[in-house]
């Protein structure tokens, strides 16, 4: 568990500047973050979750101008950061010469994933620190991203000498993760759209086979211990149902949207992985849900932890 009961802004805060971690909450997960500028807090982070170095992590910073200050921004990336910052979006870009972010948390290549989150408590931290936090998901890597205070403690909690509780994260699935370096690409889909961006960048490129480019569609993720078996209409014995849209209530089914409605969904969809998988059932059904908009992130998650992908 972390140090420190004050889980203020300020106290994460000075946490970051001594080298220490904190878990920080995002309007889309919680993260585990460290001063992007020291190798050292860098380093511990990797640790903490078990990741591979050469997977990099996120630099989150309070404004488009402190993103400036660490990556290359282009028209295009200019566009996008003052369509949707502060929000669920990370860009991918040319790190900027000088710029304060560590080898070790760009895993080494000369690009720099940059995001203004816009959680309240997060925008908070970054104010108070001043530079840019390096916050991958707060899970242990390969499984389900945290998406309330408790599972975040339960993860990674211990690696925190901070822990802010910013409540259940509204989003509920990791930012939208778009490459701006040849043609645009989509490293991630997220609440952010394929639609919402094309419609100001045009067409979007898929992500490179090419290791060094999209070095996170390698690693296994999102994974409950479960299996998770999709387009499932049906429950098996033993399986808990995760439904989508109107469906008699049962023990053994959770509903991530009566309504049928993908924002909630998505809300929902890693709360209800860690549930289901906490019951210990034989396996987690998951039935059909509709692959547009916010579906094509929701069905991706779903396809890595069902093992699909990657
Ligand atoms: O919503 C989010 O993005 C959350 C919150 C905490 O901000 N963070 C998050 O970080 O999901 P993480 O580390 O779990 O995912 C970051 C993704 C990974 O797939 C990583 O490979 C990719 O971004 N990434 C980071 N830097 C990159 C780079 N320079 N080039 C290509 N992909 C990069
Ligand atoms: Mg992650």
């Amino acid at each position: 568990m972390s140090e420190s009961r004050d889980g203020s802004p300020a106290a994460a805060a000075s946490a970051l500047r001594s080298g220490r971690l904190v878990i920080l909450p995002t309007e889309t997960v919680y993260g585990l973050a460290a001063d992007a500028g020291n190798s050292r807090a860098v380093a511990a982070v990797y640790a903490a979750k078990g990741r591979p170095t050469f997977n990099p992590l996120i630099a989150h910073v309070a404004d488009v101008e402190a993103a400036r200050r660490i990556a290359v921004f282009s028209p295009d990336a200019e566009i996008l950061a003052a369509a949707f910052w502060p929000g669920p979006l990370t860009l991918v870009l040319p790190v900027q010469p000088g710029g304060t972010v560590c080898d070790l948390a760009r895993a080494g290549l000369d690009t720099v994933a940059v995001r203004v989150p816009a959680h309240p408590l997060a925008r908070a931290v970054l104010e108070a620190f001043g530079g840019p936090v390096a916050a991958p998901s707060a899970n242990q890597s390969g499984r389900p991203s945290p998406t309330t205070f408790a599972a975040a403690l339960e993860e990674t909690g211990e690696a925190a000498a901070v822990a802010v509780d910013g409540g259940p994260c509204e989003v509920g699935l990791e930012s939208t993760v778009i490459a701006l370096l040849d043609t645009p690409r989509l490293l991630r889909p997220g609440r952010i759209t394929r639609d919402q961006i094309e419609a100001l960048v045009g067409p979007l490129a898929e992500a490179q086979a090419d290791a060094r480019r999209s070095p996170g569609r390698l690693t296994r993720h999102y994974a409950p211990e479960a299996p998770v078996r999709l387009e499932a209409r049906e429950r098996r014995a033993g399986e808990i149902h995760l439904v989508f849209g109107p469906a008699s209530p049962s023990p053994d089914t959770l509903n991530l949207s009566p309504s049928g409605d993908l924002v909630e969904a998505a809300a929902n969809l890693f709360a209800f992985l860690r549930e289901a998988d906490a019951r210990r059932p034989a396996g987690i059904a998951v039935a059909p849900i509709p692959h547009e908009g916010l579906g094509e992130a929701i069905n991706d998650r779903l396809c890595r932890a069902a093992g699909a992908v990657g």
